[in-house]
Order: C-alpha cells, then sequence, then structure tokens
C-alpha cells in the first residue's frame, strides 16, 4: 500500500469492540482483545480497522451513548491500552479509525445532567435541545418526529419541558446551532488525531442540523418515519446547514500529516445529495449502503454499481462498498441463509472486492457467519428491541476464534460467558477451523485480499464494462501498467459461458470436479460463483 490516500482502495475492517475478542475475562471484548488479535488481521490482508465506540458509557446503545468523548469505557481498557494497541497497529502497517458520535450524548453525560438540574431557557439547556411541549398543559410532544428506535422523539422531564432524541430516551440530541457544541467536537477531534488515529468514521452525519422551528412531519405512509429515511428529506435529516460543520472540520484534519481521513454515515434522498459531503473541503468518502441493499441479482447489483460510480465521479471521490455491519442482518442471511445463502455471499465478496474504491468488511463476514435468529429474547440488548419487536444483536454475536465449544475461544479459559451467547454449529465457522482448508471462507477472504493488494489494476485501474450472458456481470480492471484482471459473476441458477480468458486468481467456489480454481480459462461458470482472472489480452 502507498502512503498516498490510503483510503482511497482501502480494505477496512470494522471490529465491534464488544463482540471481537475478550482479553481480560469479563465476557466483553476489549482493545487489548483487538491488539491481541492484530497479527490475524495483518495476515488477513485488510489495509485498516475502524473501531466501533469504545468511549465511557452506559452502553444502552452498544457505545453509541457516549457520556465522556475522551475517555476508555473501563469494560474496554484504558488510555494506555488504546495508546499500546494503535501503536501495534501501525507497527503492523494497520490503519485506525475510530468512531465519532456527535449527533447525541448519552443522558449520563455531564452536560445532560447539567441540563437537567438547570431551568428552562439556561445556557446548560441550550446545548440540547429542549423546548416548551404542546397542548393546554404542554403536556403534548413538541412536534411529531418519531425516534427511530420507535416511539416519540421527545421526553418529558420534571420541570415539564421535552427534550429531543432522534434515538433511545438515553441519547438526547446535541444543539448544533450552540458554538460550545461546536468546539467542543472540535477538541474532541484534535484529542484522537493526536493519539494517532488516522480517521473518524462519522455516525449519524447528515442528522446534526434540525430545520429551524423543529416543524412536523406530518403524515406519512405506513406511519413510521424511518421508513422514509433515505427517500424523502425529513425535517432531522439532510439539512444544508449540515455542510458548515464538515467545512469546519475538514482543515483539522487536513492540518495533521499523514492523510488523516473521515467517512460519513450519511443517508440523504438522492445520489447527488450524498456526494455533497464529499470533496476537498469537506468529508473523504460516505457509506454505499444501496450495495448493502442490493438484492442478488444481476441487475440489482448492476444498477447500484453504475449510479454509485457516477455519483462518485460528480465529485471526483472514490466511491464505497459494503455488505454487512452492526446495524443489519449478515449477508449469508439476507441472501437466503444456510449453505445456498454462503455460497452467494461468497460470490458477493469477490464482486465487492474487485470493484473500485474501498471496501468495509464487517467482522465475522470472513467466516461466512450468518445472522443469529434465535437468541433468547432476554440476551438481547439492543434497544430499539422491546419498542419495535427488531433487533441487530443477532449480527453481533461475539467472534468465534478457536475450540469446539461456546464461546469458541473469545475470552480466556474460566473466563465471563461472552455478552451474547455463540450458537453451538459455530465449531465449523472457528478461524482455527477455517485455517488452511482452501475450501474455507476465510481462505477465500484471505486469498482475495492478497490479490487486490498485490494487482495494481484492482486498485487503482480502471472498470470497463464486458458483454455477458444475461444475470451475469462481467467487468475488467485495467492497471496503469498495462495488467488487466477480469472479474465474472455468474448470478443465475445455470452454468454460463466465461465471457474472456484469463488465468484464473481466486473463485468463489470450485471451478472443476477436482476443485482447483487454477486449472487454465474455465469454459464455464457454475450457479452463483465468481471468479477473477488474469488477462494476457484485454477481451
Ligand atoms: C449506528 C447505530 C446506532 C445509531 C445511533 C447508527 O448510525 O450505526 O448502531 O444505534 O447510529 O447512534
Amino acid at each position: 500500500m502507498t502512503d498516498s490516500l490510503w483510503w482511497r482502495s482501502a480494505a477496512v475492517y470494522q471490529v465491534y469492540v464488544r463482540s471481537f475478542a475478550d482479553c481480560d475475562g469479563d465476557g466483553i471484548g476489549d482493545l487489548a482483545g483487538i491488539r491481541s488479535r492484530l497479527p490475524y488481521l495483518r495476515d488477513l490482508g485488510v489495509d485498516a480497522l475502524w473501531l466501533t465506540p469504545f468511549y465511557a458509557s452506559p452502553m444502552v446503545d452498544g457505545g453509541y451513548d457516549v457520556a465522556d468523548y475522551r475517555r476508555v469505557d473501563p469494560a474496554f481498557g484504558d488510555l494506555d491500552d488504546f495508546d499500546a494497541m494503535i501503536a501495534d497497529a501501525h507497527a503492523a502497517g494497520l490503519r485506525i479509525i475510530v468512531d465519532v458520535v456527535p449527533n447525541h450524548t448519552s443522558s449520563a453525560h455531564p452536560w445532560f445532567l447539567a441540563a437537567l438540574a438547570a431551568a428552562p431557557g439556561s445556557t446548560e439547556r441550550e446545548r440540547y435541545l429542549f423546548r416548551d411541549g404542546r397542548g393546554p398543559d404542554g403536556a403534548e410532544p413538541p412536534n411529531d418526529w418519531q425516534s427511530i428506535f420507535g416511539g416519540p422523539a421527545w421526553t418529558r422531564v420534571e420541570d415539564g419541558q421535552w427534550y429531543l432524541h432522534l434515538f433511545d430516551p438515553a441519547q438526547p440530541d446535541l444543539n448544533w446551532r450552540n458554538p460550545e457544541v461546536r468546539a467542543e467536537f472540535e477538541d474532541v477531534l484534535r484529542f484522537w488525531l493526536d493519539r494517532g488515529v488516522d480517521g473518524f468514521r462519522i455516525d449519524v452525519a447528515h442528522g446534526m442540523i434540525k430545520a429551524e422551528g423543529l416543524p412536523d412531519v406530518g403524515p406519512v405512509p405506513g406511519g413510521r418515519q424511518i421508513g422514509l429515511l433515505g427517500k424523502a428529506r425529513l425535517p432531522y435529516f439532510d439539512q444544508d446547514e449540515v455542510h458548515e460543520i464538515y467545512r469546519a472540520w475538514r482543515p483539522i484534519l487536513d492540518s495533521y500529516p499523514g492523510d488523516r481521513m473521515a467517512v460519513a454515515e450519511a443517508w440523504a434522498e438522492t445520489p447527488q445529495r450524498l456526494a455533497r459531503y464529499i470533496g476537498p473541503d469537506e468529508l473523504h468518502q460516505a457509506f454505499n449502503f444501496d450495495f448493502l441493499d442490493a438484492t442478488f441479482t444481476a441487475d440489482s447489483f448492476r444498477k447500484v454499481i453504475d449510479g454509485s460510480l457516477a455519483e462518485a465521479d460528480l465529485v471526483g471521490a472514490p466511491t464505497t462498498w459494503v455488505l454487512s455491519n452492526h446495524d443489519k442482518p449478515r449477508h449469508v442471511t439476507r441472501y437466503g441463509d444456510g449453505p445456498a445463502g454462503l455460497h452467494r455471499a461468497r460470490a458477493a465478496a469477490l464482486l465487492m472486492l474487485a470493484l473500485p474504491g474501498s471496501a468495509y468488511l464487517y467482522q465475522g463476514e470472513e467466516l461466512g457467519l450468518p445472522e443469529v435468529l434465535d437468541l433468547p429474547d432476554e440476551c438481547r440488548q439492543d434497544p430499539a428491541f422491546p419498542r419495535t419487536g427488531e433487533s441487530r444483536d443477532g449480527c453481533r454475536v461475539p467472534v468465534p476464534w478457536s475450540g469446539t465449544a461456546p464461546p469458541f475461544g473469545f475470552g480466556p479459559e474460566g473466563g465471563a460467558p461472552a455478552w451474547l451467547p455463540a450458537p453451538a454449529t459455530w465449531r465449523e465457522y472457528t478461524v482455527e477451523a477455517q485455517t488452511g482448508d482452501p475450501g474455507s471462507t476465510l481462505e477465500l477472504y484471505r486469498a482475495a485480499l492478497r490479490v487486490r493488494r498485490d494487482q495494481p489494476a484492482l486498485r487503482d485501474g480502471t472498470l470497463r464494462w464486458l458483454e455477458a450472458e444475461p444475470d451475469v456481470l462481467a467487468f475488467v480492471r485495467e492497471g496503469d501498467d498495462g495488467s488487466a484482471i477480469a472479474c465474472v459473476v455468474n448470478l443465475s441458477g445455470a452454468p454460463v459461458t466465461v465471457p474472456v480468458a484469463g488465468r484464473p486468481l481466486v473463485a468463489s467456489a470450485p471451478l472443476d470436479a477436482s476443485g482447483s480454481v487454477t486449472h487454465a480459462t474455465p469454459a464455464v461458470l457454475a450457479p452463483e460463483t465468481a471468479v477473477w482472472l488474469e488477462l494476457s489480452s484485454v477481451g
């Protein structure tokens, strides 16, 4: 990897800290656990890690409720553990991106405690969005906004005022029109940049500014405002003024050496509006959730790929790709679960890793983990679960590392049970069980990431589509040095003719009955299978 603009084509591995590796035996993953697994991540072949929040937090929303932005939660370690982890990561050639959660604090944050103790109209309340209610006694919420986790987005406090929380009541929204809030977060960015972080993932990056006057949304189809995300502009998302914040953040990032970057978790109604977050005076990247939302069909993927590349062209920025994260059911399960879902997920991984731009991988997808659908209700910790019946816990089950019984080496022998139980069937998914097995998903990811790293065509090359049969995606990445790699994905249920001749480098399933992936040009590609071919002459 060259040092210049590393993030443009990086493979970024998302570490959901609570569920990655538990070093101290309390059943919760921690920074020392990440540090102990850095050799695994280096050998996997990723370029950077994105760590979900590890800051002091009551953990109502898995750490996305921050009580102190400059302190590590004791469950995850301390700042010394962070410093040791980042030093080792950098020594291993891995960059570190941390989450910043600016839309809301925890209700346990000293600012919110001070706001509760202060009177309506006080400077303490001005850091948040406190309002009087509607109706004769102010007993109705100030407007009709709904929480993304279900129920009204307002909670009433003792003196009768209400405060806004787009998420859980334990996550009060900050008032980003208050200069003190802006100054505080600029300082938080500097705090972590000084400690050496290479970038930030900005949580709810489109949410910090609310429309003046906090107008009602009005009636919505289906009754749930969340359903409009990304499809219509809500008065609490994607307001023009939010861009001022990023125009202030960018010079801070640019003032540090070494290409520090920021990636937005932003949703907007059109690709054009999403593109406004990206550029030389704002953020470097935004997540591309359309790829995650695509169905496993050639048409769906092709539409998203073409749309995303066109959107990236609008701003001269590389695009990003993601198949799974800590908020969505794992893609093995979305694609049908069981062996069929895994077979498709492996093909989708090769498609994603062959596309131009950066790829965000979610921990455990390299093991082919499915969503855990049958977690006992009493284990579920997602705050949305009691209100909506939907829970994101099934994709947050701790990573299985080794052994034959839960928690599969997640923590030390004799430690506390993992905070979420892994199913007994995960014995076949452990890192230990898959290492060295050429048919395993782990070895597929390792091979693909190695090729992606070694081949300039896959890192910086242009993309050109090839003619192919229906339900087949075929394209060539061509590097400046004349190298060319084709990616062919058969999304149909029948074998298809491979439209280009080349030497197979990686395939998501065996290319012939012998199980080989390294024989000469395959003539046909099995159903729902992907292959990368090194081309001697471009077809
Ligand atoms: C995070 C979620 C979190 C929410 C509120 C999202 O963008 O990815 O996990 O619940 O923000 O902070």
